[in-house]
């Protein structure tokens, strides 16, 4: 069965406290209520990494995760973060290729294909985000992005290797504007990418994917995304910075 998961990218908000505040608050509904195969991650920035790892370690189905790394494993590349030292400070996740490192760092398929290989060497998941802007849903063009996202970053790795990515569909549009993709749209490009991996590896494969929504989840939407087939869970923006609406779209799940 695959794994259904939640998870907050903090994206560049919070200061010490709040980080401390919010994290406290989402580890206490997540030890009483979290159960099954369904696991939580709070993705904060870099700098919080360490301070909320010592409220949730030892909770069970709660992790944390980092929103970037970069490709190589060390060296001389001021101001940056290795997968291997995410690891060391206890993250399972690391987002790879969200649509604001694409658009505003530039990042390009190629980096993000090794990315994603820095972290799997480096024992963790990523969370490999992808999606189409506005234009291409309008000329109908989704799909065709989509899959070149997925192909050029993902589909250099081994049949043993991709069932250790998550992958997040995350249509551009839909991101921070309150516009959120119809729970029939979602799963229309979320069947897609499933077929992409079936295609290319098989079904049984395939099937052990888990693919994330994200792009405006909110408690009233979230548990009709949720419930789509082929929808595993969500990456949740705007709505992770509020303790009562993340763990309500917890509860979605
Ligand atoms: P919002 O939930 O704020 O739309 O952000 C989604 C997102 O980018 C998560 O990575």
């Amino acid at each position: 069965m695959r794994k259904k998961i939640v998870a907050g990218n903090w994206k560049m908000n919070n200061d010490r406290e709040e980080a401390f505040k919010l994290t406290s608050e989402v580890t206490h509904m997540v030890e009483d209520e979290v159960k099954g195969n369904t696991e939580v991650v709070i993705i904060p920035p870099f700098v919080h990494i360490s301070s909320t790892r010592k409220l949730v370690e030892g909770i069970a189905h709660l992790h944390l995760g980092a929103q970037n790394c970069h490709e190589e494993k060390g060296g001389a590349y001021t101001g940056e973060i290795s997968a291997g030292m995410l690891q060391s400070v206890g993250c399972k996740y690391v987002i790879v290729g969200h649509s604001e490192r694409r658009e505003f760092f530039g990042e390009d398929h190629e980096v993000l294909s090794k990315k994603v290989d820095a972290v799997l060497a480096s024992d963790m998941i990523p969370i490999f985000c992808c999606g189409e802007k506005l234009d291409s849903r309008e000329d109908g063009t989704q799909n065709e992005v989509v899959a070149q996202q997925v192909e050029k970053s993902l589909f250099h790795l081994s049949e043993t290797q991709i069932p250790a990515v998550v992958i997040a569909y995350e249509p551009v549009w839909a991101i921070g504007t309150g516009k959120t993709a119809s729970a029939e749209q979602a799963q229309e490009m979320h069947a897609f990418i499933r077929k992409l991996i079936a295609e290319k590896y098989n079904q049984d494969t395939a099937d052990k994917v888990s693919i994330l929504y994200g792009g405006s989840v909110k408690p009233g939407n979230a548990g009709e995304l949720f419930a789509q087939e082929d929808i595993d869970g969500g990456l949740i923006g705007g709505a992770s910075l509020k303790s009562r609406d993340f763990t309500d779209i917890i509860k979605a799940i």
